[in-house]
């Protein structure tokens, strides 16, 4: 692993870096991107660049400083090269009274990188009983504040699935803790639209544009009539679901099996951009 903070490569990213007192550490005041690196490179770093700036935006911290982090991204990567791994960057407050209120103190940037392992082609999800708030404050925001994701992904866990899925308020497909879901219904690709509360999924932007699909809001029913589904992230990509609950499904199904090979054909292009 290697590690940046605030304008300096860490000597040993294992020691402690961030005060104790980091709105980030405590009250989850923080927005953060997880890059995929392929061959020691970046993947769609300036998409994810420019949510982050969303992120901070819509989290109401100082805007962002994009040469510093791809400074912090160009330090992590310059070392014996990732052939597959993931930059996180994170941006918090920084240090500030123990309260909700910020402190004057200026934001925490950091950057680590490690390696990763593929995901296998096809997992099992889980539906869990929470919904996600797409009235929220913070609805689409990439923050720190993931805590309801941990707790959904665990009892996804202990139903045997890598990944929890979530319907809104309203009752439709929403998103999974740190995925998006697409899915096959009468021949049609369909996924959630972005008012559904879900994060705009860089993988998911990425299928449509390169694919189609129609983006609509529907019950999460829906997904009994499903032929096919899969769940698009940057660390998952296409990832085909052979199971969600008790129901088994072809996996990867055709549509999901074209898009996989689309996108290992196309994901070269934005390597390093
Ligand atoms: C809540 C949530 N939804 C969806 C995604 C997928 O987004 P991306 O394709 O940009 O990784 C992520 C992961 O970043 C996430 O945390």
């Amino acid at each position: 692993m290697r590690a940046w903070m605030n304008g300096e490569l860490l000597s040993d990213p294992g020691a402690p870096a961030v005060l104790l007192t980091d709105h980030g550490l405590t009250v989850g005041d923080g927005v953060f991107e997880a890059v995929k690196v392929v061959d020691g490179q970046p993947f769609a770093l300036t998409a994810h660049l420019e949510r982050l700036a969303r992120s901070a935006a819509g989290m109401g911290l100082p805007a962002i400083d994009d040469e510093a982090c791809r400074s912090g991204v160009a330090a992590v990567l310059d070392g014996p090269e990732l052939p597959l791994g993931r930059i996180r960057i994170t941006y918090t407050g920084g240090p500030a009274p123990l309260g909700s209120g910020r402190g004057d103190e200026p934001p925490t940037l950091i950057v680590v990188a490690d390696r990763m392992d593929p995901w296998p082609e096809a997992t099992a999800v889980a539906t869990v009983p929470w919904p996600r708030n797409e009235r929220g404050a913070l609805a689409g925001v990439k923050t720190t504040s993931y805590g309801e994701n941990v707790v959904a992904l665990a009892r996804a866990a202990s139903q045997g699935a890598s990944e929890a899925i979530f319907a809104n308020l309203a009752g439709n497909l929403c998103e999974g803790t740190g995925s998006n879901v697409f899915y096959v219904v009468d021949g049609e690709l369909r996924t959630p639209t972005l008012e559904s509360g879900c994060l705009a999924g860089i993988t998911r932007a990425l299928v449509l544009e390169w694919y189609g699909g129609v983006e609509v809001d529907e019950p999460l029913e829906v997904v009994a009539r499903a032929s096919e589904v899969f769940l698009a992230s940057t660390t998952r990509d296409v990832q085909a679901v052979s199971r969600w609950d008790d129901r088994e499904l072809a996996a990867p199904g055709p549509v999901t099996q074209e898009i996989r090979e689309m996108w290992a054909k196309r994901e070269p292009e934005l390597l390093g951009l």
